[in-house]
């Protein structure tokens, strides 16, 4: 139902590199690493590889069929379909678009800044990283000057429209970023102690698995598939009735898997060369490879440390493009306003929205140390509330307006589109009954345990 004029995907292809480059982010290349460091390496990518096709596969198929299905906007897509009591579940999906990147550019812009200082040799004789990282992220004019620039450049492309601008984009960066990611990979074998490495990121240690892995593979799992907001609603409804959605959403997911895994098989060797602990949590790839770099000297720092900042910067700009889409669509869908200039003004208005987070690093004491959320950054205030906390509460909701609402059978229909061999199938038993039991329940348990944990600090595992 996607009409021309809101444009859409002209190939299959082109979907599914959009909609992996969604999911292919700072949440795989950055975070991934670390939280399988911590979490005892391969048992966390067991558990994280579990939950994915249990909870998350199902949830994206919801999503990508509610967008085909309306060929609308997140807002206008659950209006559509199940009047105007769920509009507010779109506003919802909507608002953790902006606020999202309202923080997720801070942190893309100092992977540009970290990319453009390391190409240019900068970074590569500092004597202590950690200060260096400190004092980076409290300059005010820097971090101005890179997060302009990264949301400059993802209005750019999203301002060009589907086809033209996020379609164009994914099928140049995805390839590249797969170029660049099995290059490292493959220096980063060559390396000495390269296989501790390894064996410490591939022998799982089960051990160090517990309720306690669960919960980050969990949240972790809904941020890195870009789910509970509507992204691939968004996206779903620029997609064609040809398009078989069983099939793409499961690419998009081992996609986002793979490229998680690999990022382990790059990132560890390099670790475990210089001998470094592996579970440094996030200053892992502002603090920790940054040294790594240099001590690999003046050329080769250069060489390996700009290709794996230019990574991260491919990776976080396909994940921006698909956050401003999902607000800019609104625009145009739902008040018939002109893309170009809608995308410029949300754009320019969510980077306002993000100067706490921007300024939370030391600049402003007040956004430092935020009073009502147990002394912590602003930062940290609206990632957790508005990705670890709202992502998961957004994916039961969606669950069940498609059970008490729209109805399973609908769901199946649109998915028999361009894929009639789903009628029937064992697919469509377990689809069905994850949506209508298990992703309900144990969504709702988990928002439940995540808004005690984040918002009043109780850990009731
Ligand atoms: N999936 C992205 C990442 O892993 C983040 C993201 C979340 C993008 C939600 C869009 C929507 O970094």
């Amino acid at each position: 139902m996607s009409s021309l004029s809101r444009g859409g995907f002209a190939s299959r292809i082109g979907f599914i590199l959009a909609a992996a480059g969604s999911a292919v982010g700072l949440g795989n290349i950055w975070k991934f690493p670390y939280e399988a460091g911590k979490n005892g390496g391969a048992a966390f990518l067991v558990v994280y590889v579990l939950l994915t096709f249990l909870f998350c596969y199902p949830i994206m198929v919801g999503e990508i069929a509610i967008g085909r299905r309306a060929g609308k906007d997140v807002y206008g897509s659950y209006k559509l379909l199940g009047g105007k009591k769920w509009g507010p579940l779109g506003l919802l999906g909507i608002l953790c678009g902006i606020m999202i990147l309202s923080f997720y550019n801070v942190v893309a812009g100092w992977a540009f800044g970290y990319f453009l200082e390391i190409s240019f040799g900068n970074l590569l004789s500092e004597p202590n990283y950690a200060e260096f990282f400190g004092t980076y992220v409290n300059n005010f004019w820097d971090n101005m000057f890179f997060s302009v620039g990264f949301m400059a450049i993802t209005a750019f492309i999203v301002a060009k429209g589907v086809k033209q601008g996020i379609e164009a984009a994914a099928k140049i960066m995805m390839p590249a970023l797969l170029l660049i990611l099995l290059l490292l990979i493959g220096y980063s074998m060559t390396l000495p102690n390269a296989m501790a490495g390894i064996s410490f990121y591939l022998l799982p240690d089960f051990s160090k698995i517990t309720l306690d892995t669960l919960y980050p593979a969990m949240g972790h799992a809904f941020f890195s598939l870009s789910l509970g907001m509507g992204a691939l609603i968004t996206y779903g409804s620029y997609v064609g009735k040809n398009q078989n959605i069983m099939t793409a959403a499961f690419t998009i997911t081992i996609m986002d898997m793979s490229v998680a895994f690999l990022a382990g098989l790059m990132i560890f060797p390099l670790i475990f060369s210089q001998g470094v602990a592996p579970d440094s949590g996030p200053a892992l790839v502002f603090v920790v490879l940054p040294a790594i770099f240099s001590a690999f000297g003046p050329i080769l720092g250069k060489i390996v440390g700009g290709s794996f900042f230019l990574l991260l910067c491919f990776a976080a700009l396909t994940s921006t493009i698909s956050l401003l889409e999902v607000p800019v669509a609104y625009y145009v869908d739902e008040r018939n306003l002109p893309r170009k200039r809608v995308t410029w003004l949300v754009a320019a208005v969510i980077f306002i929205a993000g100067l706490p987070s921007m300024l939370s690093q030391g600049v402003v004491p007040a956004f430092n140390k935020l009073s009502f959320y147990h002394d912590k950054t602003a930062l940290d205030f609206v990632a957790e509330v508005f990705s670890e906390v709202c992502l998961p509460l957004g994916g039961c909701l969606m669950c069940l307006f498609i059970v008490l609402q729209w109805g399973q059978q609908n769901m199946s229909k649109e998915i028999y589109e361009g894929n009639p061999d789903y009628e029937g199938s064992f697919l469509e038993k377990y689809i069905n009954f994850t949506i209508r039991y298990v992703c309900p329940i144990l969504l709702g348990l988990f928002s439940v345990l995540i808004v005690l944990d984040k918002l009043f600090q109780v850990k009731l595992f």
